[in-house]
Protein backbone atom coordinates (compact mmCIF):
# COMPACT_ATOMS: atom_id res chain seq x y z
CA UNK A 1 0.00 0.00 0.00
CA UNK A 2 2.72 2.65 0.89
CA UNK A 3 4.33 1.75 -2.34
CA UNK A 4 1.28 2.67 -4.56
CA UNK A 5 0.93 5.73 -2.91
CA UNK A 6 4.25 6.47 -3.22
CA UNK A 7 3.93 5.85 -6.67
CA UNK A 8 0.46 8.10 -7.01
CA UNK A 9 2.40 10.69 -5.28
CA UNK A 10 4.79 10.84 -7.87
CA UNK A 11 2.29 10.82 -10.39
CA UNK A 12 0.44 13.93 -8.97
CA UNK A 13 3.89 15.60 -9.09
CA UNK A 14 4.64 14.95 -12.19
CA UNK A 15 1.04 16.25 -13.22
CA UNK A 16 1.41 19.49 -11.55
CA UNK A 17 4.67 20.04 -13.16
CA UNK A 18 3.43 19.17 -16.39
CA UNK A 19 0.80 21.86 -16.03
CA UNK A 20 3.02 24.39 -14.92
CA UNK A 21 4.98 23.75 -17.80
CA UNK A 22 2.50 24.00 -19.82
CA UNK A 23 1.46 27.33 -18.38
CA UNK A 24 4.24 28.94 -18.80
CA UNK A 25 4.36 27.49 -22.63
CA UNK A 26 0.93 28.96 -22.80
CA UNK A 27 1.85 32.12 -21.13
CA UNK A 28 4.79 32.64 -23.79
CA UNK A 29 3.04 31.84 -26.92
CA UNK A 30 3.06 34.42 -29.74
CA UNK A 31 0.52 33.40 -32.55
CA UNK A 32 1.55 34.44 -35.81
CA UNK A 33 -2.75 36.41 -36.05
CA UNK A 34 -1.03 38.13 -32.64
CA UNK A 35 2.03 39.08 -33.98
CA UNK A 36 0.04 40.60 -37.36
CA UNK A 37 -2.47 42.71 -34.60
CA UNK A 38 1.21 43.94 -32.89
CA UNK A 39 2.47 45.46 -36.00
CA UNK A 40 -0.42 47.04 -36.79
CA UNK A 41 -0.52 48.52 -33.20
CA UNK A 42 2.92 49.52 -33.91
CA UNK A 43 2.11 51.10 -36.81
CA UNK A 44 -1.10 53.30 -35.24
CA UNK A 45 1.36 54.07 -32.11
CA UNK A 46 3.91 54.77 -34.75
CA UNK A 47 1.24 57.92 -36.21
CA UNK A 48 0.57 58.87 -32.72
CA UNK A 49 4.13 59.28 -31.94
CA UNK A 50 4.48 61.66 -35.04
CA UNK A 51 1.59 63.41 -34.29
CA UNK A 52 3.00 64.09 -30.89
CA UNK A 53 0.46 62.67 -29.14
CA UNK A 54 1.03 63.59 -25.14
CA UNK A 55 0.10 59.57 -24.15
CA UNK A 56 1.52 58.30 -27.08
CA UNK A 57 4.29 55.29 -25.68
CA UNK A 58 6.62 55.74 -28.65
CA UNK A 59 8.37 59.06 -28.67
CA UNK A 60 9.53 58.61 -32.37
CA UNK A 61 11.90 61.59 -31.95
CA UNK A 62 13.46 63.60 -34.69
CA UNK A 63 16.72 62.96 -35.13
CA UNK A 64 17.65 66.16 -37.11
CA UNK A 65 19.02 63.37 -39.70
CA UNK A 66 17.47 64.50 -43.26
CA UNK A 67 20.37 63.13 -45.05
CA UNK A 68 22.02 60.19 -45.08
CA UNK A 69 26.23 59.37 -46.16
CA UNK A 70 26.86 59.08 -49.67
CA UNK A 71 30.04 57.82 -49.87
CA UNK A 72 31.49 61.52 -50.24
CA UNK A 73 32.85 62.01 -47.31
CA UNK A 74 36.37 62.20 -46.39
CA UNK A 75 38.73 63.34 -44.05
CA UNK A 76 39.77 62.40 -40.60
CA UNK A 77 36.64 62.17 -37.85
CA UNK A 78 36.40 60.62 -34.44
CA UNK A 79 33.70 59.05 -33.23
CA UNK A 80 32.33 58.11 -29.20
CA UNK A 81 29.67 55.68 -28.90
CA UNK A 82 27.77 55.47 -25.24
CA UNK A 83 24.94 53.26 -24.38
CA UNK A 84 26.00 50.02 -22.88
CA UNK A 85 28.00 48.97 -19.81
CA UNK A 86 31.30 50.00 -22.77
CA UNK A 87 31.87 52.80 -24.66
CA UNK A 88 33.86 53.09 -27.62
CA UNK A 89 35.97 55.38 -29.20
CA UNK A 90 36.59 55.49 -32.44
CA UNK A 91 39.19 57.35 -35.37
CA UNK A 92 38.59 57.33 -38.78
CA UNK A 93 40.20 58.52 -42.04
CA UNK A 94 37.57 58.96 -44.89
CA UNK A 95 39.11 58.82 -48.48
CA UNK A 96 36.18 59.74 -50.78
CA UNK A 97 34.40 57.94 -53.33
CA UNK A 98 37.08 56.30 -54.79
CA UNK A 99 38.74 54.93 -51.03
CA UNK A 100 36.06 54.92 -48.72
CA UNK A 101 37.34 54.30 -45.45
CA UNK A 102 40.94 54.51 -45.98
CA UNK A 103 42.17 53.48 -41.98
CA UNK A 104 40.05 53.12 -38.78
CA UNK A 105 40.88 52.31 -35.71
CA UNK A 106 38.88 52.10 -32.13
CA UNK A 107 39.26 51.51 -28.67
CA UNK A 108 36.76 49.53 -26.07
CA UNK A 109 36.23 50.90 -22.42
CA UNK A 110 34.42 49.17 -20.21
CA UNK A 111 32.17 52.08 -18.10
CA UNK A 112 33.19 50.96 -14.05
CA UNK A 113 29.92 50.00 -12.78
CA UNK A 114 29.43 52.58 -9.73
CA UNK A 115 29.80 55.57 -12.74
CA UNK A 116 26.57 53.91 -14.02
CA UNK A 117 24.94 55.17 -11.19
CA UNK A 118 26.87 58.06 -9.83
CA UNK A 119 27.17 61.44 -11.34
CA UNK A 120 26.50 63.16 -14.56
CA UNK A 121 30.24 65.25 -14.07
CA UNK A 122 32.13 61.97 -12.73
CA UNK A 123 30.63 60.04 -15.59
CA UNK A 124 31.80 62.52 -18.35
CA UNK A 125 34.89 63.25 -16.96
CA UNK A 126 35.69 59.56 -17.12
CA UNK A 127 35.16 59.33 -20.58
CA UNK A 128 36.68 63.02 -21.88
CA UNK A 129 39.52 61.23 -20.11
CA UNK A 130 39.53 57.98 -22.22
CA UNK A 131 39.11 59.92 -25.23
CA UNK A 132 42.00 62.57 -24.85
CA UNK A 133 44.20 59.44 -24.34
CA UNK A 134 42.93 58.01 -26.79
CA UNK A 135 43.71 60.94 -29.31
CA UNK A 136 46.83 61.28 -27.93
CA UNK A 137 47.94 57.45 -29.63
CA UNK A 138 46.42 59.42 -33.45
CA UNK A 139 49.58 58.11 -36.08
CA UNK A 140 50.17 59.16 -39.54
CA UNK A 141 48.18 57.38 -40.82
CA UNK A 142 45.28 59.78 -39.73
CA UNK A 143 46.01 63.20 -41.28
CA UNK A 144 44.21 66.96 -40.18
CA UNK A 145 44.59 69.53 -42.18
CA UNK A 146 46.78 71.88 -41.24
CA UNK A 147 44.55 74.69 -38.39
CA UNK A 148 41.41 72.83 -38.21
CA UNK A 149 39.60 71.59 -34.92
CA UNK A 150 39.34 67.52 -35.03
CA UNK A 151 35.15 66.79 -35.14
CA UNK A 152 33.09 64.11 -32.97
CA UNK A 153 29.88 62.03 -33.77
CA UNK A 154 28.51 61.35 -30.14
CA UNK A 155 26.27 58.06 -30.37
CA UNK A 156 24.71 58.62 -27.28
CA UNK A 157 21.84 55.43 -26.91
CA UNK A 158 19.65 57.05 -24.92
CA UNK A 159 16.11 58.88 -25.16
CA UNK A 160 17.02 61.83 -26.59
CA UNK A 161 14.70 64.93 -27.00
CA UNK A 162 16.93 66.79 -29.88
CA UNK A 163 17.36 70.38 -30.47
CA UNK A 164 19.68 70.28 -33.24
CA UNK A 165 21.84 67.80 -35.41
CA UNK A 166 24.52 68.97 -32.49
CA UNK A 167 22.33 69.28 -29.19
CA UNK A 168 19.53 67.38 -27.46
CA UNK A 169 18.64 67.12 -23.82
CA UNK A 170 18.50 63.49 -22.53
CA UNK A 171 14.80 62.49 -21.73
CA UNK A 172 15.26 59.27 -18.82
CA UNK A 173 18.03 56.97 -18.23
CA UNK A 174 17.21 53.46 -19.90
CA UNK A 175 18.96 49.82 -19.36
CA UNK A 176 19.65 50.10 -15.99
CA UNK A 177 22.01 53.69 -16.20
CA UNK A 178 20.34 55.64 -13.44
CA UNK A 179 22.51 59.18 -12.65
CA UNK A 180 21.81 62.22 -11.35
CA UNK A 181 21.59 65.59 -12.66
CA UNK A 182 21.52 64.57 -16.43
CA UNK A 183 17.80 64.19 -17.23
CA UNK A 184 16.97 67.44 -18.76
CA UNK A 185 20.58 68.16 -19.66
CA UNK A 186 22.29 69.32 -23.03
CA UNK A 187 24.40 66.29 -23.05
CA UNK A 188 26.51 67.76 -25.72
CA UNK A 189 27.21 70.39 -23.72
CA UNK A 190 27.88 67.86 -20.86
CA UNK A 191 30.17 66.50 -22.93
CA UNK A 192 32.25 69.55 -24.10
CA UNK A 193 32.47 70.53 -20.99
CA UNK A 194 34.47 67.52 -19.53
CA UNK A 195 36.12 67.56 -22.63
CA UNK A 196 37.35 71.32 -21.88
CA UNK A 197 38.60 70.42 -18.26
CA UNK A 198 40.60 67.78 -20.14
CA UNK A 199 42.18 70.42 -21.95
CA UNK A 200 40.86 68.31 -25.40
CA UNK A 201 40.22 70.88 -27.69
CA UNK A 202 37.82 69.21 -30.41
CA UNK A 203 33.92 69.97 -31.18
CA UNK A 204 30.99 67.75 -31.28
CA UNK A 205 29.68 67.94 -34.94
CA UNK A 206 26.56 65.48 -34.34
CA UNK A 207 24.59 64.06 -31.69
CA UNK A 208 22.61 60.50 -32.87
CA UNK A 209 21.28 57.76 -31.23
CA UNK A 210 22.81 53.77 -31.90
CA UNK A 211 19.38 53.32 -34.15
CA UNK A 212 20.11 56.51 -36.33
CA UNK A 213 23.93 55.99 -36.41
CA UNK A 214 23.61 52.59 -37.49
CA UNK A 215 21.37 53.33 -40.21
CA UNK A 216 23.77 55.90 -41.30
CA UNK A 217 26.39 53.19 -41.00
CA UNK A 218 24.29 51.01 -42.89
CA UNK A 219 23.39 53.66 -45.68
CA UNK A 220 27.17 54.13 -46.21
CA UNK A 221 27.54 50.46 -47.39
CA UNK A 222 24.08 49.87 -49.04
CA UNK A 223 21.87 52.09 -50.92
CA UNK A 224 18.56 50.39 -50.17
CA UNK A 225 19.08 50.38 -46.66
CA UNK A 226 15.76 52.31 -44.61
CA UNK A 227 15.77 51.19 -40.97
CA UNK A 228 17.95 50.22 -38.22
CA UNK A 229 17.43 47.77 -35.58
CA UNK A 230 19.25 47.73 -32.47
CA UNK A 231 19.24 44.24 -30.25
CA UNK A 232 21.56 44.41 -27.62
CA UNK A 233 21.65 44.99 -23.94
CA UNK A 234 18.63 47.57 -24.96
CA UNK A 235 16.31 47.27 -28.35
CA UNK A 236 15.39 50.41 -30.35
CA UNK A 237 15.04 51.11 -34.01
CA UNK A 238 14.90 54.34 -36.53
CA UNK A 239 13.48 54.64 -40.13
CA UNK A 240 13.67 57.01 -42.93
CA UNK A 241 10.50 58.94 -42.61
CA UNK A 242 9.10 61.47 -45.10
CA UNK A 243 9.21 64.60 -43.78
CA UNK A 244 5.84 65.75 -44.78
CA UNK A 245 4.05 62.88 -42.92
CA UNK A 246 5.40 64.06 -39.65
CA UNK A 247 2.87 66.46 -38.30
CA UNK A 248 4.74 67.21 -35.25
CA UNK A 249 7.93 68.81 -37.69
CA UNK A 250 7.66 72.25 -37.90
CA UNK A 251 10.35 73.00 -39.26
CA UNK A 252 11.53 73.68 -43.00
CA UNK A 253 10.90 70.81 -45.27
CA UNK A 254 14.44 69.63 -45.76
CA UNK A 255 15.78 69.24 -49.55
CA UNK A 256 15.64 65.40 -49.56
CA UNK A 257 12.13 65.57 -48.32
CA UNK A 258 12.87 63.13 -45.41
CA UNK A 259 13.90 62.91 -41.88
CA UNK A 260 15.47 60.18 -39.83
CA UNK A 261 13.17 59.31 -36.64
CA UNK A 262 14.32 57.28 -33.81
CA UNK A 263 11.33 55.41 -32.63
CA UNK A 264 12.65 54.48 -28.83
CA UNK A 265 10.90 51.67 -29.28
CA UNK A 266 11.70 49.67 -26.07
CA UNK A 267 8.90 51.97 -24.56
CA UNK A 268 6.03 50.30 -26.91
CA UNK A 269 3.17 48.80 -25.50
CA UNK A 270 -0.35 47.62 -26.66
CA UNK A 271 -2.41 45.41 -24.38
CA UNK A 272 -1.79 42.53 -26.86
CA UNK A 273 1.47 42.05 -26.03
CA UNK A 274 1.34 38.68 -23.80
CA UNK A 275 2.59 40.03 -20.61
CA UNK A 276 3.16 37.15 -17.98
CA UNK A 277 3.45 37.43 -14.39
CA UNK A 278 7.32 36.92 -14.67
CA UNK A 279 8.00 40.09 -17.01
CA UNK A 280 5.35 42.50 -14.05
CA UNK A 281 7.99 41.43 -11.47
CA UNK A 282 10.57 42.36 -13.13
CA UNK A 283 9.27 45.63 -13.47
CA UNK A 284 8.62 46.11 -10.17
CA UNK A 285 12.53 45.03 -9.17
CA UNK A 286 13.75 46.41 -11.72
CA UNK A 287 17.42 48.49 -12.12
CA UNK A 288 15.90 51.94 -12.32
CA UNK A 289 14.43 52.48 -8.40
CA UNK A 290 13.46 55.97 -9.46
CA UNK A 291 11.38 54.51 -12.40
CA UNK A 292 9.91 51.80 -9.43
CA UNK A 293 9.04 54.57 -7.09
CA UNK A 294 7.53 56.60 -10.31
CA UNK A 295 5.73 53.53 -11.56
CA UNK A 296 4.13 52.45 -7.70
CA UNK A 297 2.87 56.40 -7.62
CA UNK A 298 1.44 55.96 -10.65
CA UNK A 299 0.00 52.73 -10.15
CA UNK A 300 -2.12 54.33 -6.83
CA UNK A 301 -2.90 57.34 -9.09
CA UNK A 302 -3.73 55.64 -12.07
CA UNK A 303 -5.63 53.19 -9.64
CA UNK A 304 -7.80 55.98 -7.77
CA UNK A 305 -8.96 57.67 -11.56
CA UNK A 306 -9.99 54.37 -11.97
CA UNK A 307 -7.82 53.12 -15.29
CA UNK A 308 -7.99 49.67 -15.92
CA UNK A 309 -5.05 49.29 -17.82
CA UNK A 310 -2.87 50.70 -15.24
CA UNK A 311 0.31 48.69 -16.61
CA UNK A 312 0.33 51.15 -19.44
CA UNK A 313 2.66 53.27 -17.22
CA UNK A 314 5.47 50.70 -17.06
CA UNK A 315 8.85 51.56 -18.70
CA UNK A 316 10.16 49.77 -21.50
CA UNK A 317 7.76 47.01 -21.66
CA UNK A 318 8.69 45.96 -25.01
CA UNK A 319 12.36 46.41 -24.50
CA UNK A 320 11.91 44.48 -21.36
CA UNK A 321 10.57 41.38 -23.25
CA UNK A 322 13.26 41.42 -25.97
CA UNK A 323 16.53 42.68 -24.65
CA UNK A 324 19.60 41.29 -23.84
CA UNK A 325 19.60 42.98 -20.42
CA UNK A 326 16.56 41.29 -19.41
CA UNK A 327 16.02 37.59 -21.25
CA UNK A 328 18.09 35.73 -18.69
CA UNK A 329 16.50 37.47 -16.10
CA UNK A 330 13.43 35.80 -17.42
CA UNK A 331 14.59 32.66 -17.65
CA UNK A 332 15.85 32.88 -14.19
CA UNK A 333 12.53 33.43 -12.69
CA UNK A 334 10.65 31.33 -14.16
CA UNK A 335 13.58 28.18 -13.35
CA UNK A 336 13.00 29.93 -9.85
CA UNK A 337 9.18 29.13 -9.92
CA UNK A 338 9.51 25.51 -10.94
CA UNK A 339 11.96 25.25 -8.21
CA UNK A 340 10.03 26.50 -5.40
CA UNK A 341 7.03 24.86 -6.85
CA UNK A 342 7.91 21.70 -8.16
CA UNK A 343 10.98 20.86 -7.18
CA UNK A 344 12.71 21.10 -10.72
CA UNK A 345 16.06 21.13 -8.57
CA UNK A 346 15.45 18.79 -5.90
CA UNK A 347 13.79 19.47 -2.65
CA UNK A 348 16.25 22.61 -1.91
CA UNK A 349 16.03 25.76 -3.61
CA UNK A 350 19.22 26.34 -5.21
CA UNK A 351 19.94 29.83 -3.31
CA UNK A 352 21.46 31.61 -6.19
CA UNK A 353 18.57 31.07 -8.06
CA UNK A 354 17.38 33.51 -6.19
CA UNK A 355 19.37 36.15 -6.90
CA UNK A 356 18.14 39.08 -9.24
CA UNK A 357 20.28 39.29 -12.97
CA UNK A 358 22.57 36.39 -12.33
CA UNK A 359 21.84 34.47 -15.03
CA UNK A 360 22.90 36.90 -17.60
CA UNK A 361 21.65 36.68 -21.64
CA UNK A 362 25.15 35.15 -23.14
CA UNK A 363 24.98 32.35 -20.70
CA UNK A 364 21.31 31.45 -21.21
CA UNK A 365 22.37 31.75 -25.17
CA UNK A 366 25.34 29.06 -24.43
CA UNK A 367 23.00 27.31 -22.30
CA UNK A 368 20.56 27.26 -25.03
CA UNK A 369 22.85 26.01 -27.62
CA UNK A 370 24.52 22.62 -26.30
CA UNK A 371 23.89 20.43 -28.28
CA UNK A 372 25.25 17.17 -26.55
CA UNK A 373 23.17 14.45 -25.85
CA UNK A 374 22.91 14.91 -22.53
CA UNK A 375 23.20 18.54 -21.92
CA UNK A 376 26.82 18.52 -19.75
CA UNK A 377 27.02 22.16 -20.79
CA UNK A 378 24.16 23.51 -19.72
CA UNK A 379 24.47 21.47 -16.80
CA UNK A 380 27.89 22.81 -15.87
CA UNK A 381 26.50 26.50 -16.03
CA UNK A 382 23.11 25.34 -13.99
CA UNK A 383 26.14 24.44 -11.23
CA UNK A 384 28.62 27.27 -11.65
CA UNK A 385 25.73 30.11 -12.05
CA UNK A 386 23.03 28.93 -10.25
CA UNK A 387 24.67 26.83 -8.19
CA UNK A 388 22.45 23.52 -9.10
CA UNK A 389 24.35 20.95 -7.39
CA UNK A 390 23.49 17.81 -10.14
CA UNK A 391 20.44 18.77 -12.42
CA UNK A 392 18.74 15.42 -13.25
CA UNK A 393 18.62 15.19 -17.11
CA UNK A 394 14.89 16.14 -17.49
CA UNK A 395 15.50 19.20 -15.34
CA UNK A 396 18.44 19.74 -17.50
CA UNK A 397 16.13 19.37 -21.08
CA UNK A 398 13.31 21.57 -18.72
CA UNK A 399 15.89 24.15 -19.00
CA UNK A 400 16.62 24.11 -22.53
CA UNK A 401 12.90 24.21 -23.41
CA UNK A 402 12.14 27.18 -21.03
CA UNK A 403 14.87 29.27 -22.95
CA UNK A 404 13.45 28.42 -25.64
CA UNK A 405 10.31 29.69 -24.50
CA UNK A 406 11.83 33.28 -23.77
CA UNK A 407 14.23 33.61 -26.77
CA UNK A 408 11.37 32.43 -29.15
CA UNK A 409 9.33 35.26 -27.83
CA UNK A 410 11.63 37.28 -27.86
CA UNK A 411 12.96 36.98 -31.28
CA UNK A 412 9.11 36.82 -32.62
CA UNK A 413 8.20 40.11 -30.84
CA UNK A 414 10.90 41.60 -32.17
CA UNK A 415 10.20 40.34 -35.72
CA UNK A 416 6.98 41.59 -35.59
CA UNK A 417 8.65 45.55 -34.48
CA UNK A 418 10.03 44.89 -38.01
CA UNK A 419 6.81 43.97 -39.84
CA UNK A 420 5.04 46.77 -38.51
CA UNK A 421 7.86 49.62 -39.39
CA UNK A 422 7.99 48.00 -43.10
CA UNK A 423 3.87 47.99 -43.17
CA UNK A 424 4.26 52.13 -42.44
CA UNK A 425 6.58 52.16 -45.04
CA UNK A 426 3.93 49.85 -47.85
CA UNK A 427 6.85 48.13 -48.00
CA UNK A 428 5.58 44.97 -46.57
CA UNK A 429 3.67 43.53 -49.92
CA UNK A 430 4.45 43.74 -53.92
CA UNK A 431 3.27 46.88 -55.23
CA UNK A 432 -0.50 45.99 -56.96
CA UNK A 433 0.16 48.14 -59.93
CA UNK A 434 2.86 45.79 -61.58
CA UNK A 435 5.76 48.36 -60.61
CA UNK A 436 8.93 46.91 -59.66
CA UNK A 437 9.56 45.49 -56.57
CA UNK A 438 11.88 47.94 -54.32
CA UNK A 439 14.81 46.21 -52.84
CA UNK A 440 14.27 47.17 -49.22
CA UNK A 441 17.39 46.43 -46.48
CA UNK A 442 17.26 46.95 -42.49
CA UNK A 443 20.49 47.16 -40.78
CA UNK A 444 20.72 45.11 -37.78
CA UNK A 445 23.64 45.08 -35.17
CA UNK A 446 23.70 44.64 -31.22
CA UNK A 447 25.09 41.42 -29.22
CA UNK A 448 22.04 39.68 -28.58
CA UNK A 449 21.50 39.41 -32.76
CA UNK A 450 24.92 38.92 -33.20
CA UNK A 451 25.51 36.28 -30.95
CA UNK A 452 22.66 34.88 -29.95
CA UNK A 453 22.28 32.77 -32.95
CA UNK A 454 18.55 30.61 -32.02
CA UNK A 455 17.09 34.31 -31.41
CA UNK A 456 18.72 35.28 -34.92
CA UNK A 457 17.41 32.84 -36.79
CA UNK A 458 14.35 32.56 -35.23
CA UNK A 459 13.30 36.36 -36.04
CA UNK A 460 14.48 36.05 -39.61
CA UNK A 461 12.03 32.89 -40.30
CA UNK A 462 9.18 34.99 -38.47
CA UNK A 463 9.44 38.35 -40.17
CA UNK A 464 9.82 35.92 -43.35
CA UNK A 465 6.59 34.16 -42.52
CA UNK A 466 4.82 37.65 -42.04
CA UNK A 467 5.73 39.02 -44.80
CA UNK A 468 4.75 36.04 -47.47
CA UNK A 469 7.19 34.03 -49.45
CA UNK A 470 6.57 36.78 -52.07
CA UNK A 471 7.44 40.25 -50.35
CA UNK A 472 9.91 38.59 -47.96
CA UNK A 473 12.30 38.06 -51.66
CA UNK A 474 12.91 41.37 -51.27
CA UNK A 475 13.32 42.22 -47.91
CA UNK A 476 16.77 41.91 -46.62
CA UNK A 477 17.98 41.70 -42.72
CA UNK A 478 22.10 42.92 -42.99
CA UNK A 479 24.07 42.64 -40.02
CA UNK A 480 25.90 45.83 -39.59
CA UNK A 481 28.47 45.38 -37.23
CA UNK A 482 29.21 48.15 -35.43
CA UNK A 483 27.98 50.26 -37.72
CA UNK A 484 27.05 53.37 -34.88
CA UNK A 485 30.25 54.40 -34.36
CA UNK A 486 31.27 54.51 -38.01
CA UNK A 487 27.56 55.67 -38.82
CA UNK A 488 28.45 59.06 -36.27
CA UNK A 489 31.46 59.89 -37.92
CA UNK A 490 30.15 59.44 -41.31
CA UNK A 491 27.67 61.80 -40.36
CA UNK A 492 29.86 63.99 -38.44
CA UNK A 493 32.10 64.12 -41.96
CA UNK A 494 28.74 65.22 -43.65
CA UNK A 495 28.16 68.09 -41.07
CA UNK A 496 31.93 69.40 -40.45
CA UNK A 497 32.15 72.72 -39.90
CA UNK A 498 34.56 72.98 -42.84
CA UNK A 499 31.98 70.87 -44.96
CA UNK A 500 32.66 72.62 -48.52
CA UNK A 501 35.94 74.23 -47.51
CA UNK A 502 39.10 72.73 -49.44
C1 LIG B 1 17.45 51.76 -25.14
C2 LIG B 1 17.63 53.26 -25.37
C3 LIG B 1 17.68 53.59 -26.84
C4 LIG B 1 18.71 52.74 -27.54
C5 LIG B 1 18.46 51.26 -27.26
C6 LIG B 1 19.50 50.36 -27.89
O1 LIG B 1 16.20 51.38 -25.56
O2 LIG B 1 16.58 53.97 -24.73
O3 LIG B 1 17.96 54.96 -27.05
O4 LIG B 1 18.70 52.98 -28.92
O5 LIG B 1 18.45 51.04 -25.87
O6 LIG B 1 20.79 50.63 -27.44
Amino acid sequence: RRRRSRREAEEEKRKKFAALIEEVEQKFSTPTALLRGIADAMVEEMEHGLRADPHAPLKMLISYVDNLPTGDEHGLFYALDLGGTNFRVIRVQLGGREKRVVTQQYEEVSIPPHLMVGTSMELFDFIAAELEKFVKTEGDDFQLPEGRQRELGFTFSFPVHQTSISSGTLIKWTKGFSINGTVGEDVVAELSRAMERQGLDMKVSVLVNDTVGTLAGGRYVDNDVVAAVILGTGTNAAYVEHANAIPKWNGLLPRSGNMVINMEWGNFKTERLPRSEYDSALDFESLNPGEQVLFILSVYFQLYVGLKEFWFSVPQIYEKMISGLYLGEIVRRILLKLAHDASLFGDVVPPKLEQLFILRTPDMSAMHHDTSHDLKHLGAKLKDILGVADASLEARYITLHICDLVAERAARLAASGIYGILKKLGRDRVPSDGSQKQRTVIALDGGLYEHYKKFSACLEATLADLLGEEAASSVVVMLANDGSGIGAALLAASHSQYAGVE
